[in-house]
C-alpha cells in the first residue's frame, strides 16, 4: 500500500500520540510520553499515512536558519520499510522552503537510531549525559544527585551531566544515557 506524507490535521491527534509513544517503547526514549500534542511556533508537523493509518510523524521546529526535529517515530510495525527516510526527505523540503541551512536532532544511545541517522548523513557533535536518579532502583541514587529540601523527599530526579563524568555516573546511577546533536547541512534547492 502506498505511502502518503501529509501535514497533521487535529483530527490526527490520538493517533499522532500512539503512534510516537509505540515508536519509542523500544528505545531510550521509553517513558518519555506526552498526552497531547505541542505544535512548533514555526516548522511543520508532518504525518506518514498508510491505508488511512499514521504510522509515521515528524515534527521539526524553525530558530532563524536552524531546524530542529523535536519528534521522529515510525510504528514499530511499519519500521525498515523507506517511512522514516521519506518523512525525513519531505521535512528538509519543507524547512529549505522555511529558510534552514542546517536541519538537526538531539538524540539518546540506541544503536538503532544512532546507525539511521548516521547513514542519512549527519555529524554527531555536543555529547553530553542524560542521568535518572530513581529511589526505586536503588533507595541511595536520590541523595547522591540532590540536597532534599526539609519536608521533601526526591523519588525521581532527570539531571544532565558532563560526558567527562560519564564513568562516575554509571558508576553511581543505573540508568545513564550519552545525548548528542545530530545535524547536516541542508542543500535541497
Ligand atoms: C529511527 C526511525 C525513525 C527510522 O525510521 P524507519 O522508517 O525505520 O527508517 P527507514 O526504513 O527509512 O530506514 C531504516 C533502514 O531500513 C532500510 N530500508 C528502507 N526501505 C526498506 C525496505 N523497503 N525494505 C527493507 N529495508 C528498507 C534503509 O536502508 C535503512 O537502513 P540504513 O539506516 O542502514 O540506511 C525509526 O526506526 C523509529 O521510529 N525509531 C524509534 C524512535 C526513535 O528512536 N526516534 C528518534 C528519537 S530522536
Amino acid at each position: 500500500m502506498p505511502i502518503e506524507i501529509r501535514d497533521y490535521r487535529p483530527a490526527d491527534e490520538q493517533a499522532w500520540l500512539r503512534c510516537r509513544v509505540l515508536s519509542f517503547l523500544g528505545t531510550a526514549y521509553f517513558d518519555d510520553v506526552t498526552p497531547a500534542k505541542q505544535s512548533p511556533a514555526i516548522g511543520a508537523e508532518l504525518v506518514a499515512v498508510q491505508g488511512g493509518a499514521v504510522v509515521g510523524i515528524l515534527d521539526f521546529s524553525m530558530d532563524g536558519n536552524l531546524a530542529t526535529i523535536d519528534t521522529i517515530g515510525v510504528h514499530p510495525d511499519h519500521q525498515h520499510q523507506g517511512v522514516g527516510t521519506k518523512l525525513f526527505e519531505f521535512a528538509r523540503i519543507r524547512a529549505a522552503a522555511l529558510g534552514a541551512t542546517t536541519i538537526d536532532a538531539y538524540t539518546r544511545d540506541d544503536e538503532a537510531t544512532l546507525r539511521w541517522y548516521r547513514a542519512r548523513g549527519f555529524a554527531e557533535s555536543n555529547h553530553y549525559l542524560h542521568v535518572y536518579a530513581n529511589y526505586y532502583v536503588n533507595a541511595d541514587e536520590p541523595g547522591k544527585a540532590v540536597e532534599p529540601r526539609l519536608g521533601l523527599f526526591p523519588i525521581k530526579i532527570f539531571l544532565h551531566a558532563d560526558l567527562v563524568q560519564e564513568a562516575e555516573m554509571r558508576q553511581e546511577f543505573q540508568r545513564v544515557h550519552v545525548c548528542r546533536r545530530f545535524a547536516q547541512p541542508i542543500d535541497v534547492q
